[in-house]
């Protein structure tokens, strides 16, 4: 059955960040609610970094089925919460919260996103070694995931006097005892960290749109034996995926990882079993509408 009537009854789903305008998760949850029939809507509301606590009582006074979380927000809400998943207090972000009786619990639906969308192609990441590109929010659940999933990581930032990088080889340290190798993004590292790489992920921004004609990675430096899964989606073939494609290698989307979170994420609130296929088509078909 397909409903998409707002009655007295409709449940809302939220999605808070700034910006917000290019998000295609409207696009993916709603299509979701229709072909399974549930009296629920998704809306986007874009949310500054200074309102964000009064969103979040919004939010519970208006008694919301459960909400994402983007940029700026994945970790200024964690104190906002009244309890969160194991796997998001490691990681430290929240993308997805889940309205538990009037409880607000936060979850971190993009690590396991990024796994499944790995495992779905049967790439299998433990004992991997893998090399990941970038230290910022979306590479911590990455590494984080990979880490658990007994990975060999080097991580490779562009800013080391960040820390953020050592930082996140740290508490992988602490919480698995397993060494992370970090490495400045050169091409001298890229060239050294590659050698004996079975698999890159590009967990930066370099390749988005409007620079979509940029790559982390030069092209001489990719192999037939790598898989490259790039988690940039806008545009949904990037330079990086085209140039690892024509060097022989596998490559995923980074569709595949938005398109996981969300389903994880719409099982959560539902307690339903997502229609990923659907989900997919959908936001492809939104993502491509954004394309330049
Ligand atoms: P996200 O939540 O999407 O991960 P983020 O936390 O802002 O966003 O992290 C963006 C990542 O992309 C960072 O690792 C950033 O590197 P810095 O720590 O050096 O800023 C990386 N990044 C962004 N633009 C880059 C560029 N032009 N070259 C290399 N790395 C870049």
């Amino acid at each position: 059955m397909e409903s998409s009537v707002i009655t007295g009854k409709t449940r809302i789903c939220a999605l808070i960040g700034d910006p917000i305008e290019h998000s295609v998760s409207p696009a993916m949850h709603n299509a979701a609610f229709r072909k399974l029939g549930l009296d629920c809507v998704y809306v986007p509301f874009r949310v500054e970094a200074g309102k964000l606590a009064q969103a979040v009582d919004g939010l519970r006074a208006l008694n919301i089925l459960g909400f994402n979380v983007t940029i700026p927000h994945k970790v200024a809400i964690i104190p906002m919460l009244d309890g969160l998943d194991q796997l998001a207090e490691k990681i430290g972000a929240v993308n997805t919260v889940v309205n538990d009786g009037g409880n607000f619990r936060g979850y971190n639906t993009d690590a396991n996103g990024f796994l499944q969308a790995l495992l779905e192609r049967g790439i299998e990441p433990k004992e991997k070694e893998v090399v990941v590109l970038g230290a910022g929010g979306a590479s911590r659940a990455i590494s984080y995931i990979l880490a658990e999933r007994n990975a060999h990581l080097t991580i490779l930032n562009r800013r080391l006097e960040l820390d953020w990088a050592e930082e996140l080889a740290h508490r992988i340290y602490h919480d698995f005892e397993k060494e992370v190798r970090v490495l400045e993004l050169s091409s001298e590292c890229l060239a050294a960290a590659l050698g004996g790489a079975e698999i890159l992920v590009n967990a930066t921004s370099v390749g988005m749109s409007p620079n979509s004609q940029e790559s982390p990675v030069p092209a001489e430096l990719l192999r037939s034996d790598l898989v490259v899964f790039d988690i940039v989606n806008n545009p949904v073939r990037t330079r990086l995926l085209k140039d690892a494609q024509a060097a022989g290698a596998r490559t995923i989307e980074g569709v595949e990882m938005l398109v996981w979170q969300g389903a994880l994420a719409f099982e959560k609130w539902t307690g339903q079993k997502a229609p990923f296929d659907l989900m997919r088509k959908e936001t492809i078909k939104a993502l491509e509408g954004y394309e330049d």
